[in-house]
């Protein structure tokens, strides 16, 4: 059953209608809207926020605030700072209690909870010091018991908690409380879920720096806020909100305790809300506008699902799965079939660049110009081979001019002991020691919390720069077509990267505008928000903004690969370039000449395969799924979808 929800939100914006018709979203026992975007979102959570304590300051009340960290809330705080900047905004009013805090951890320590909330939110607005509540990363273990029991009782004793704004984790956390937390659970010291250790690994350069314990709010701390709010951003948090939202309460996934909770709404994105029933097979659930593209996958989906190809689905299989208004708007399931087939096998196209001398009018490219200018974007130097190796290969022998455009240095990514083992070569070469004992001292001397010096950032930006140039000159690209490109919004030397500004944005544009390309590739993650490859992706967006006037952006077509993680859906595809096994092998290699990202690499996640690995048996799975409904028989496929701007 839907809580009752007592705020009402503004739909202009939102990609669907708030939930409420019973049918749409009778599978769902949680309150969601979902957004187009997060940044929009965001400051209408912001808003509901402001709202609350403006309405608090008017009655001569204290407005009591529960909040989170991590990447899901920052957009939030950014928009109070600037309501508090520009609209006075005032925080006087307000006592706030955080969620968590690592155990052990420092104050002053760039990881802990203390300083991210200072950083993003508490040093910008008129709080009073006294009125922040943030549990202690330094409590001893014999005080945690009494730590705990006193602050609950401060929460209890300021009113209770107003409004509480959480995040999800991907094992269904909300606070840290992890899988097997109990619904009565106070605030108390925990034990962090592996998986929660991993998605935190990159902040802190390894999982072996990541704590094993925290402190948290207990569930039924959470549970007797008046409002919640979870926000949720993005692909990772799909399955995790398909079930929190869909599935039955269960310990094992504390966040569908709030299922029982009468007054909560989830903020979700078009990615993290991609797995809800209504959204992923709305024909289950609904009447659906057939749009040409619903129809492709409805008919992919129903293919998979009764375990036939396209061609062999009868008007039996479309009834007993919900489409029999698709049905009757298309004729048969004869006709539909045809159409369907058709439009996925002119997807397939060995020739990426266009055939030239060849009708185009079902190819997914032009055939003219016969020679095009290729620039492919790889965010990290890597991602274009573990992305688009073979069509990468193709373009080059079918003879266009294909360029490579590194957005980033990618130097973080290299780890301290690769960096001195290749300082300590060079120090054999060279009668200069000066720098090179320098770099090798301030390898020695890091620690946890201390960034790279700029020498030794220089170094790991340039060992992958040499990797890279070793793989697009084993792909026959001259070296003059290979452009490091630096952009300045990743060089802070720590995971956390600065905004993109006009910078970033200019030398993008002006090797645009330089090479006047017919095709762009790029890494089209949307899926994470904050993630480098969806900055790479902004600035891309940003620049064609800038350049669609000029003459030359009509004759180029932007195609987007998925990143190192996801795939697109096979509906998604517009083209689908087939690889033989010669093929395969030689994007491994090409792939093996990043070999600072080989074996121990950093920022994996937690999939332990290695890129190669991840690469093959992700484009080995995109054939099977094009097989299965009803085409040839490929040993891999690599898959894009145009972007139109
Ligand atoms: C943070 C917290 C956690 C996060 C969750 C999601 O204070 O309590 O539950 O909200 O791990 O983290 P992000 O937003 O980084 O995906």
């Amino acid at each position: 059953m839907i809580g009752e929800i007592k705020k009402e939100y503004n739909t202009e914006n939102l990609v669907y209608k708030p939930a409420g018709q019973f049918e749409e979203t009778r599978f769902e026992k949680i309150h969601n809207i979902i957004f187009n975007n997060s940044i929009y979102a965001s400051k209408i959570v912001a808003k509901e926020i402001a709202e609350l304590i403006q309405l608090k300051a008017s009655e001569n009340k204290m407005c009591v605030l529960g909040l989170a960290t991590g990447s899901s809330p920052i957009k939030v705080y950014e928009e109070l700072v600037r309501l508090h900047n520009e609209e006075n905004l005032s925080f006087s009013n307000v006592i706030t209690f955080n969620l968590d805090e690592y155990l052990p951890i420092e104050p002053n320590n760039i990881q802990s909870y203390y300083y991210f909330m200072h950083e993003h939110l508490f040093d910008h607005v008129d709080i009073l010091p006294e009125n922040i509540n943030i549990p202690d990363g330094t409590v001893s273990p014999e005080d945690f018991y009494q730590y705990c029991v006193d602050y609950e009782l401060k929460i209890k004793e300021a009113g209770g908690l107003d409004f509480q704004l959480l995040g999800i984790g991907r094992t269904g956390h909300i606070g840290f409380n992890e899988p097997g937390s109990h619904y009565n659970s106070g605030t108390r010291v925990i034990t962090l879920d592996h998986i929660t250790r991993q998605d935190a690994a990159p902040s802190f350069l390894g999982i072996d720096n990541v704590p094993k314990k925290a402190v948290t709010m207990g569930i039924s701390t959470i549970k007797n806020a008046k409002r919640i709010v979870l926000l949720a951003w993005g692909l990772n948090k799909a399955k995790v909100i398909q079930k929190t939202i869909e599935g039955d309460i269960t310990s094992q996934i504390p966040a569908t305790y709030l299922q029982v909770h009468k007054n909560t709404t989830f903020i979700l994105d078009e990615e993290s809300s991609s797995e809800l029933i209504r959204i992923k097979t709305p024909w289950l659930v609904t009447s659906c506008v057939w749009t040409e593209n619903l129809k492709k996958k409805a008919v992919f989906w129903l293919s998979e699902k009764v375990q036939k190809p396209i061609l062999k689905l009868t008007d039996k299989d479309y009834n007993e799965y919900g489409m029999s208004s698709l049905l009757a708007k298309e004729g048969s399931a004869y006709d539909l079939n045809i159409k369907i087939f058709n439009k996925l096998q002119h997807t397939i196209t060995g020739w990426p660049g266009g055939k030239s001398n060849a009708d185009d009018t079902n190819r997914p490219e032009r055939a003219t110009p016969s020679k095009k200018r290729v620039i492919i974007f790889s965010p990290h130097p890597d991602d274009d081979v573990i992305s688009m190796g073979g069509t990468f290969d193709r373009l080059v022998e079918q003879g266009h001019e294909v360029h490579v455009a590194y957005q980033t240095s990618g130097n973080i990514a290299v780890t301290d002991e690769d960096a001195l083992k290749f300082a300590e070569t060079a120090l054999t070469l060279t009668d200069d020691k000066q720098n090179i004992n320098a770099i090798i001292n301030d390898l020695r001397r890091k620690n946890q919390n201390s960034i790279d010096s700029t020498l030794v950032r220089k170094l790991k930006g340039t060992i992958r720069k040499t990797e890279s140039l070793a793989a697009t000159r084993y792909l026959k690209v001259p070296d003059n077509n290979v452009h490091f490109l630096n952009l300045p919004f990743y060089e802070t030397g720590t995971v956390k990267k600065n905004k993109l500004s006009s910078e970033d944005i200019d030398i993008m544009s002006n090797l645009i505008e330089q090479i006047q390309p017919h095709q762009i590739y790029a890494a089209g993650d949307l899926a994470d928000p904050h993630g480098t490859h969806k900055v790479c992706l902004d600035a891309l967006f940003k620049s064609l903004e800038v350049l669609k006037s000029k003459k030359y952006m009509n004759d180029c077509w932007v195609w987007l690969y998925r990143g190192a993680w996801f795939e697109w859906d096979s509906h998604e595809i517009d083209m689908a370039v087939p690889m033989s096994p010669d093929q395969v092998i030689k994007k491994r290699n090409a792939i093996f000449f990043h070999q600072s990202q080989k074996d121990k690499v950093m920022f994996r996640g937690d999939d332990t395969r290695e890129f190669w690995v991840r690469a093959e048996d992700r484009n080995r799975l995109t054939a099977r799924k094009y097989h299965q409904l009803g085409m040839a028989d490929y040993a891999a496929i690599e898959a894009f979808k145009r972007y139109y701007f």
